[in-house]
C-alpha cells in the first residue's frame, strides 16, 4: 500500500479538512510488539507485532480496539457456529481478539487484507498460537473473492476501513458481494474528515445500516467520532439499489 492511503491520526489536519494526500508522510513508527488485553477483557493478552513498512494496517487503530472490545463484551457467546470474515484486518487486531476471547468455531475466522499485509497477519497468528482458529487470506476490495473465503459469511468485521475516498466504492462492492440474507457486518468507523461521511451515505443507500448503541463504552468513543454500525443486505425488490454507485 502506498503512503497515500495512510489514515491521519485523530488530530492531523482535521481542523482544516486538508486532504492528507497533500501532506508529506510522517516518519514511520519503529516496528515492535505490544501486549493487548482490551482493558482486561482477555485473560491472556494478545502479543501483536506492529510494522508499518507494508502499510497502515501494520499498527493498531482506535476503531479496531473499540470493535474488539464491543465483540468481547456483547458477542462473547453468540459467534459459535458462525462463519466470520474480517476485512482490512491489518495485523489482525480484531479477528485475533475475537478468536482468543469469544466462543467461536468450528470454522476458523478469516482475517483478510491486501497481499502485503499477509506476512504480518500470519506472524501474529503464529505469535498467539491461533492457527487452528484463525486463517489469514488476501481479499482486495472490489476484486473477485477467492473461493477459499466463505461466500456469504454470517459475520463480517471491519474496523477503521474508511479513510481513503477512492476505496469507498471498492469496499461497498466487497460488502455487497459478501453480505448474504443472513449476514451482518459489524463495522466500526472513525470519522476523521467530512469526506468520510460520504462512505456512510453510500452504505445507507446500498444496505440497511443501524447504529449499535448497546455498548457501555459508546458514549465515550462517540466523543472521539468513533461509531459502530450493523450493516445488513437490504431485503425486498430494491435490494441491489445503489450497491455499486
Ligand atoms: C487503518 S487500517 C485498520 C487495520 C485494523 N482493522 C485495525 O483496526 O487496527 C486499514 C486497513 O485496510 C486495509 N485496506 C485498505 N485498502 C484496502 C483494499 N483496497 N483492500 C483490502 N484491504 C484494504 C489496509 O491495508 C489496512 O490494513
Amino acid at each position: 500500500m502506498s503512503d497515500s492511503s495512510r489514515p491521519g491520526s485523530a488530530n492531523s489536519n482535521d481542523a482544516f479538512n486538508i486532504s492528507e494526500f497533500l501532506v508529506p508522510p510522517r516518519e514511520l513508527k519503529a516496528a515492535g510488539q505490544s501486549y493487548v488485553s482490551f482493558d482486561g477483557l482477555l485473560q491472556h493478552p494478545l502479543l501483536l507485532k506492529e510494522d508499518l513498512k507494508e502499510g497502515c494496517g501494520g499498527q493498531l487503530w482506535p476503531a479496531g480496539m473499540v470493535l474488539a472490545k464491543y465483540l468481547l463484551r456483547r458477542h462473547h457467546s453468540t459467534l459459535i457456529d458462525k462463519t466470520i470474515v474480517e476485512l482490512g484486518a491489518g495485523g489482525g487486531l480484531v479477528g485475533l481478539g475475537v478468536a482468543s476471547g469469544c466462543k467461536i468455531g468450528p470454522s476458523p475466522i478469516y482475517i483478510t487484507d491486501q497481499a502485503p499485509m499477509l506476512p504480518l497477519m500470519e506472524a501474529n497468528i503464529a505469535l498467539n498460537n491461533l492457527s487452528s482458529s484463525v486463517q489469514a487470506a488476501v481479499l482486495d476490495w472490489g476484486e473477485p473473492i477467492s473461493d477459499s473465503i466463505p461466500k456469504h459469511p454470517d459475520i463480517i468485521l471491519a474496523a477503521d476501513c474508511v479513510y481513503f475516498e477512492p476505496a469507498f466504492p471498492l469496499l461497498i462492492s466487497t460488502l455487497h458481494d459478501l453480505l448474504g440474507s443472513n449476514s451482518v457486518c459489524y463495522f466500526c468507523f472513525k470519522k476523521r474528515r467530512r469526506a468520510d461521511l460520504r462512505f456512510l451515505k453510500m452504505a445507507k443507500k446500498a444496505f440497511q445500516v443501524t447504529e449499535i448503541n448497546d455498548d457501555p463504552d459508546s458514549e465515550t468513543y462517540k466523543r472521539e467520532n468513533i461509531f459502530v454500525y450493523a450493516i445488513r443486505a437490504k431485503s425486498g425488490p430494491n435490494k441491489a439499489a445503489g450497491a455499486a454507485s
